[in-house]
């Protein structure tokens, strides 16, 4: 039985939330005013929001983020919806998205990011704002010229071990996806270290030539392992926002330590071996085929934390949302044979069936392959949903007002998140076929290209994707020798959907795997 004393003292609590929230609701009403905005349309989730939260966590689970959203959206581009205590504001209106991401970006930041990811993947251009991502961004940006991402043959490699394990199967389905996902982890290694983690030549069960670059054998197989569980319960972290430390300091506590332990360790390996290589050793990779991002790095700066760090973090960005987009890209033409019929057609046309005539030049050249990659990423972003927090009090350009045109105000602190995947798939940008597969809609013969916020699977303004150009060639690249090797490519699941079941972490991927077999 609860005592008079505890009655007494739950009502004050909720008296006490009530009058400062409605007294903060009037105070940011006026600010707004004198702003020239009004507060965005609410959309009711239950006592502060904390039914919002319940909604999300099982949304999440049950693979419906996310689609589910589109709901809400029917209801307006842009509205604010509490969750747990906090007030994010939604949006897909483009116009808001280019406000947030560029025209007026000093007045956003990342928010909870560094403080969810940086114990996982440091200080670095992924996790940074300010001062600091500044310099992160002039420090990595020439190491993503045109020269250092166009040497595709480095690749050629790992696609003989992923056609050995494909064969394998022997036409029975297996998950391609799980091999994107392993793929992209030995070829980020490859690039960024110098050296594969060689996670699918393990799983082939075949020795690869040479020693991994000389690290331990023990710290090469915990690093394959560490970086997905440090991955996951990042995700979580991100997820969690303000409550971020409830996963990793309480929840999973030990295993996020040794994650983060085993990712670190065989970053540094690299690192330290690098540090330690000789300036005309370094002179000598400059001028052979053999590009490596770490040995370019350490000609800008000797810090071997911030090395460490700024590796992993393009590691982070770079590894899974390619994985993603390969996956989708499977899982498409598994069940178009039209769209994979023209596609090989195109393929064979323009590369024959040997690796030698693809180029980086080449590849931007095959324009078919170019339509079907961004039409995957417009129904399939790999990063669906993004959030940005305001740095101080501020406006967005729409949502506010009964037409919904007028500036909305967004105070200091508070969460705008933006869905790529609904803004992809709003019929007002994209016609009445939007949530069709399509890849004809960018030939410019069919329809007149311009596309502006619209389409953001690389986000927009300063700090747009780094690595754009470098994914879309390893993309293409996979893609066609993926088509040159095999005839047929069968998805088992032939169901008509719309929405299939999502995996959102950081990024999105199919729930249940792409489960295809090819001959
Ligand atoms: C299909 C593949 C890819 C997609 C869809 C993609 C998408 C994105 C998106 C949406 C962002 C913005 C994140 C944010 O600011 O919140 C981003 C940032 C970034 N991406 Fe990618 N990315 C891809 C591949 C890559 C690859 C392969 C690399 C590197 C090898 C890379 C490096 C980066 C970096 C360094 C940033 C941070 C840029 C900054 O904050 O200044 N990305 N990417």
């Amino acid at each position: 039985m609860l005592t008079n004393l505890t009655i007494v003292l739950i009502t004050l609590l909720v008296t006490y939330t009530v009058l400062t929230r409605t007294a903060l609701r009037i105070q940011r009403a006026r600010k707004a005013k004198q702003m020239g905005a009004t507060l965005p349309p609410r959309v009711n989730n239950g006592i502060l929001g904390w039914y919002g939260l319940w909604l999300v966590i099982q949304n999440a689970r049950s693979m419906k983020l996310p689609h589910t959203l589109g709901k809400r959206f029917a209801n307006g581009p842009t509205w604010l919806t509490p969750v747990a205590g906090n007030e994010p504001i939604n949006t897909i209106d483009p116009e808001n998205v280019k406000a947030i991401l560029a025209t007026q970006f000093k007045d956003f930041c990342l928010g909870i990011r560094h403080r969810a990811l940086s114990p996982s993947i440091g200080d670095g251009i992924f996790t940074l704002d300010g001062e600091g991502w500044t310099h992160s961004r002039a420090l990595l940006r020439p190491q993503f010229s045109r020269q250092q991402i166009s040497r595709v043959h480095s690749l050629e490699r790992l696609m003989q071990i992923l056609f050995k394990l494909i064969r394998k199967e022997n036409g029975e389905y297996f998950d391609l996806q799980n091999l994107f996902f392993m793929f992209t982890l030995d070829s980020a290694t490859e690039f960024l270290y110098g050296a594969s983690v060689d996670t699918l030549a393990d799983l082939l069960g075949e020795p690869v030539e040479g020693d991994h670059g000389g690290v331990g054998e023990e710290v090469r197989k915990a690093y394959q392992q560490s970086i997905n569980n440090a991955q996951d319960i990042s995700a979580i972290r991100t997820r969690l926002q303000g409550l971020y430390w409830i996963a990793g300091n309480i929840y999973q506590r030990n295993l996020y330590q040794k994650s983060n332990k085993g990712v670190k360790d065989f970053s540094q390996f690299f690192v330290d071996k690098a540090l330690n290589t000789s300036k005309e050793k370094l002179k000598e990779m400059e001028d052979s085929d053999n590009y490596v991002f770490l040995y370019e790095l350490v000609k800008s700066t000797r810090n071997p934390v911030v090395i460490r760090d700024q590796l992993i973090n393009i590691l982070v960005a770079g590894r899974d949302t390619t994985a993603s987009l390969l996956s989708f890209t499977f899982y498409t033409l598994g069940r178009r044979p039209d769209v994979l019929k023209k596609l090989r057609a195109a393929i064979l046309e323009d590369f024959g069936t040997s690796p030698d005539e693809i180029t980086f030049e080449s590849l931007k050249r095959c324009d078919y392959l170019r339509y079907v990659l961004n039409e995957v990423l417009r129904l399939y972003p790999s990063v669906p949903i993004n959030a940005r927090s305001a740095t101080r009090d501020t406006t967005l350009p729409r949502g506010g007002g009964p037409d919904g045109k007028q500036p909305v105000f967004v105070y200091k602190g508070q969460m705008v998140a933006y869905c790529v995947y609904w803004m992809h798939r709003d019929k007002k940008y994209w016609g009445e076929d939007a949530l069709e597969f399509n890849p004809d809609r960018w030939d410019p013969k069919v329809q007149p290209q311009n596309k502006g916020w619209e389409y953001l699977p690389f986000n927009g303004g300063p700090r747009i994707c780094l690595g754009q150009q470098f994914a879309l060639t390893e993309a293409g690249y996979v893609v066609t020798r993926m088509l040159q090797e095999f005839d047929t490519v069968h998805c088992k699941n032939q169901k008509e959907e719309e929405h299939p079941p999502y995996a959102l972490d950081l990024t999105m991927r199919h729930g249940e795997g792409v489960w295809v077999s090819m001959k």
